[in-house]
């Protein structure tokens, strides 16, 4: 078994805008159930916790992304049974507070001592353009932050970073796909003035998986679905995608452009689809239509478990 490929993961979403404990479990999906679990919160933002195991038997646990903020990410962690102080990477997808929010009150709920992989873009002072002409936000991440919140600096992945067999942070993510139609409402304030914001911080999860082919775990995706898989493809050259599944930013779409996203994902013939968070409720409709049993229904508390 190459080092290259992990032989086991469960990933489950921790936050997510959907909260759903009368889905039926089926295969690889376990969902939660009324009980205990109905008192999963659902929050505008992502979070996931990751177990990746490898051909010898070692497991790297990961928690991607934290939610917006407050007490929801520790009381979910608490309900669905994971212990944050186990993970051996915290990883953010990109410096948007829907992601990052959780992080402080996390850290300090926990005293974690985690290493954080991060993108050195991910810092900075962000806002989200409004249809009035507004700005939202601002919102700021700063390095020497999370470095107090962790005792120790981030990991800066600007290119792919191994963190297990099998297992990678895509770092940034070229744009290059004619396919991708990318949100064009992130702003970036720079010396005072709101720019912008390529999102070129934006980072997804990826597992080269024996027998499956690709997991890839996108927080909101700003880089574009067909970008990202092509990321995740340069890192594993030659295998196919199993899985996507995370924020996929599809909310700002109309339904022609929709269209071409369903295309391109038929084209790519993934065996599942987890659209989540961002990805806006019209386009989760669209692509579960389109794509049927290959596209379940996504909730927090949601595992996706597979061998
Ligand atoms: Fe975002
Ligand atoms: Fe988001």
């Amino acid at each position: 078994m190459p080092a290259e490929q992990a032989v086991r993961l469960s990933f489950t979403v921790v936050v997510d805008n959907n909260v759903d404990v009368f889905l039926p479990s089926q295969g690889p999906l376990q969902y939660p159930q009324p009980g205990p679990k109905s008192m999963l919160l659902a929050a505008q933002g992502f979070s996931s916790w990751l177990e990746v195991e490898g051909p010898d038997g070692e497991t790297t646990r990961i928690l991607y992304d934290f939610g917006r903020g407050g007490a929801v990410l520790p009381h979910n962690l608490e309900l669905l049974g994971i212990d944050p102080t186990q993970a051996d990477y915290l990883v953010l997808s990109h410096g948007h507070i829907d992601h990052y929010g959780g992080l402080s009150y996390l850290a300090a709920k926990y005293n974690l001592r985690t290493p954080l992989v991060t993108h050195p873009r991910s810092f900075g002072e962000r806002g989200v353009r409004q249809a009035g002409g507004g700005v939202a936000g601002p919102w700021l991440l700063e390095q020497k932050e999370t470095t107090a919140w962790l005792g120790q600096a981030p990991i800066l992945a600007e290119g792919p970073t191994q963190l297990g067999p099998g297992l990678w942070v895509s770092g940034g993510i070229p744009r290059q796909s004619p396919r991708d139609v990318l949100w064009p409402g992130g702003l970036r304030r720079q010396n005072g003035e709101w720019q912008p914001d390529s999102l070129e911080d934006d980072q997804a999860l990826v597992i080269n998986l024996a027998g499956r082919g690709l997991v890839v775990v996108t927080g909101c995706c700003h880089a574009g679905v067909f970008n990202t898989i092509a990321a995740a493809r340069a890192i594993c050259p030659g295998v196919p995608l199993y899985a996507l599944a995370g924020g996929l930013h599809l909310n700002f779409l109309d339904a022609g452009q929709l269209e071409g996203i369903v295309a391109g994902l038929l084209e790519e013939n993934p065996g599942l689809v987890l659209p989540m968070h961002c990805t806006g409720a019209l386009a989760q409709q669209v692509l579960r239509n389109r794509l049927g049993a290959r596209c379940p229904f996504t909730t927090v508390g949601l595992t996706l478990a597979l061998d």
